[in-house]
Formats: C-alpha cells, sequence, structure tokens
C-alpha cells in the first residue's frame, strides 16, 4: 500500500507525462499555469487509493485519477469566474491573469483533456464513462444553484446540503467509486465507498466554507472572505441567519444588500457571536463521523482501509 504522499508524487509525474501541446501558447500557457500551481490532488489519491484497497494499482486507474483531476480544474478555472475570485493556489486566478477567453477555453478545453484520460482506459469503459457523466452534470446542477442562491434569502440548510452534494461531494464520491471499478471491484464495495465519498464530501466542502471566512489567506491560496463578498448561502450565513438576535438579523439583511470595506469584518462578527461558527464545526464533524462509519461498512480488512482513513483525517483538520 502507498502512503498519501507517494501517491501524489507517482500521481505528478503521470500528470507531467502528458504534456498540453505548445501551441496556440494564449491557451495551453493558463491550463500549464493552473496545473503547475498544484493543489492537493484528493480527488486523483482517492480514485488510486481505493484501487489499491481492492488490488494492485493498474494503469487503468492513473488515467481514471488524471480525468478527475483535469475535470476538477477545469471546475476550479470557470468557478473563478462565476465567484470573481482573484485568487488561486496563492497566484492570480486564470481570468485576473489572462483574460476572460482564456479562463473560458482553457477551461473548456481541459474537460476534453480529462475525456482524452478516460478514452485511454481499457476495462468496463462504458460503467465508467457513465458514472463520469452523471457526476460531471450534478456538479454543473450545483454550481448552478450555488449561484441561485445569492439571490435568495430563504435558503434551507437541506438546500444547502443538497447544493454541495451536488457540486462538490459527488466528485469525491465519484473517484473513490472510479478506482475502485477499476480494481475489479463489482457493486457492493464501490458503493460503499461513493457513500464514504459523500459524506467525506459535504464535510470537505463545509470546512471550505468555514475557512473563506475564518482561514489565512497566505495558507489558503483563496481570497479569505470572498463568500461574504458574493453573498454566498453558506452552512455559516444560513445558521447565523437563524439563529442571531433581532439586531444581527437586521444587519445581516443589510449586508445583503450593500457593499463596503467593513462588510467582511461585520458578518465575521455575527458568524462568532450567533455561535454560527461552533455549528459549522460540528456539522463537519458529523458528517466526518458518518463518512468514517460508512468506511467501517466496506468489506476489506481493516488494516488496508488505513491510507484512507489517514487522508480523511487530514482533510478535516486542514487549513487550506
Ligand atoms: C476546491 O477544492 C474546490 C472545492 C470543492 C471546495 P480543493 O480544496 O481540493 O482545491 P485544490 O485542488 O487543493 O487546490
Ligand atoms: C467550488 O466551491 C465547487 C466547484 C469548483 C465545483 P467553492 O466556490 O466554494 O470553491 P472555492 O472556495 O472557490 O475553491
Ligand atoms: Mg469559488
Ligand atoms: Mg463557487
Ligand atoms: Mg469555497
Amino acid at each position: 500500500m502507498h502512503s498519501f504522499k507517494e501517491l501524489v508524487e507517482e500521481f505528478e509525474r503521470h500528470l507531467m507525462a502528458h504534456p498540453f501541446p505548445s501551441a496556440p501558447d494564449t491557451l495551453y500557457e493558463p491550463c500549464r499555469y493552473i496545473i503547475d500551481l498544484g493543489g492537493k490532488r484528493i480527488r486523483p489519491v482517492l480514485c488510486l487509493m481505493s484501487n489499491e484497497l481492492i488490488g494492485e494499482l493498474n494503469t487503468d486507474a492513473w488515467h481514471g485519477a488524471a480525468a478527475i483531476e483535469l475535470f476538477h480544474n477545469y471546475t476550479l478555472i470557470h468557478d473563478d469566474i462565476m465567484d470573481n475570485a482573484p485568487l488561486r493556489r496563492g497566484k492570480p486566478t486564470i481570468h485576473a491573469r489572462y483574460g476572460m477567453t482564456a479562463g473560458i477555453l482553457s477551461g473548456d478545453v481541459m474537460s476534453i483533456y480529462a475525456y482524452e484520460q478516460l478514452a485511454q482506459i481499457k476495462q468496463a469503459l462504458a460503467p465508467i464513462l457513465s458514472l463520469f457523466n452523471k457526476t460531471a452534470i450534478q456538479v454543473c446542477e450545483g454550481q448552478q444553484l450555488d449561484m441561485d442562491f445569492e439571490l435568495r434569502n430563504d435558503v434551507s440548510i437541506d438546500e444547502y446540503i443538497h447544493m454541495i452534494t451536488l457540486k462538490t461531494s459527488v466528485l469525491l464520491a465519484c473517484s473513490l467509486k472510479m478506482g475502485a471499478l477499476l480494481g475489479g471491484s463489482t457493486g457492493g464495495n464501490a458503493d460503499k465507498l461513493y457513500e464514504f465519498g459523500k459524506n467525506l464530501g459535504i464535510a470537505f466542502q463545509l470546512q471550505d466554507d468555514y475557512l473563506d471566512a475564518f482561514g489565512e489567506t497566505d495558507r489558503l491560496g483563496k481570497q479569505k472572505g470572498g463568500d461574504i463578498k458574493a453573498n454566498k448561502k453558506t452552512y455559516l450565513l444560513l445558521r447565523a441567519l437563524e439563529n442571531a438576535n433581532d439586531s444581527h438579523k437586521k444587519e445581516i439583511a443589510y449586508w445583503l444588500q450593500n457593499d463596503a470595506e467593513e462588510k467582511v469584518h461585520a458578518m465575521l462578527s455575527i458568524f462568532t457571536e450567533s455561535g454560527a461558527d461552533v455549528l459549522c464545526r460540528e456539522a463537519v464533524e458529523h458528517y466526518s463521523n458518518k463518512a468514517f462509519d460508512c468506511l467501517e461498512d466496506v468489506a476489506i480488512l481493516g488494516k488496508r482501509k488505513a491510507a484512507l482513513h489517514e487522508l480523511a483525517s487530514y482533510l478535516l483538520q486542514r487549513d487550506k
């Protein structure tokens, strides 16, 4: 069994062995830029770990992992346009640095390169493609809901969980299921790993919302308070809307209609004073526990699941 670190290193070698073409540079330079900036590479590693859970790591799993990471990076490029984000992985976002055309087209072409990787898979291609396509459609649906919610002030917690399941958690779930299917798992364990990924992904996005508000830009590599500026209906905001006192509720309503330098600071104080920050941490823990229960259910020797367990624990304590 390989460690997280070993898999990341080997995965990056695999990714670099399939470079983007050189011309037109205006299209491919932004693709190289975002990929070379790194990122945690969680999704490909989940795919590789679940493949290794079933048997020896195989070539198909490396292609599946690359497809997922390329797809993830494509969603980040377009997400940064939609979220008007200036920073990603500690550097200017693609649209900020290279312009809007680059943001749109480099994202588009990267999603096609993801399919180029999938096309090289030798076994079970039909179910893999169908899993991948279903997931990609769900991510688009989730991203649309995320944007629609910016304009609404009556989003429920259930609607929020549904939205983050679609925009974020199904891709982690898909990574795990794909690795298992490519390892020859038939049914049961692949579906259990999917459920593990779904709950892990929900906890992961809750943590992402928390860090957007309370993390440090230098660690995160993203603009702190971006969600507050965009009126994102994060778990923190929804819980604050529910639990804040009347004067804080009025203040939230004001900030949802207005922008000024002190908006982020004012909302952060309300998140803390209403206890929304604590509720968010508790929700991370709730979904992590659910995820670990699902991992327990996977019918494989506990010892073999140690790497996945360790990765999941790291994710939930991350500060970037
Ligand atoms: C960011 O994902 C987008 C979300 C779904 C929250 P990651 O936090 O995995 O981003 P990188 O790839 O490590 O930069
Ligand atoms: C992004 O969610 C989810 C996808 C990219 C599909 P966020 O908008 O919260 O991700 P970050 O915080 O910009 O990485
Ligand atoms: Mg974003
Ligand atoms: Mg977003
Ligand atoms: Mg975020």
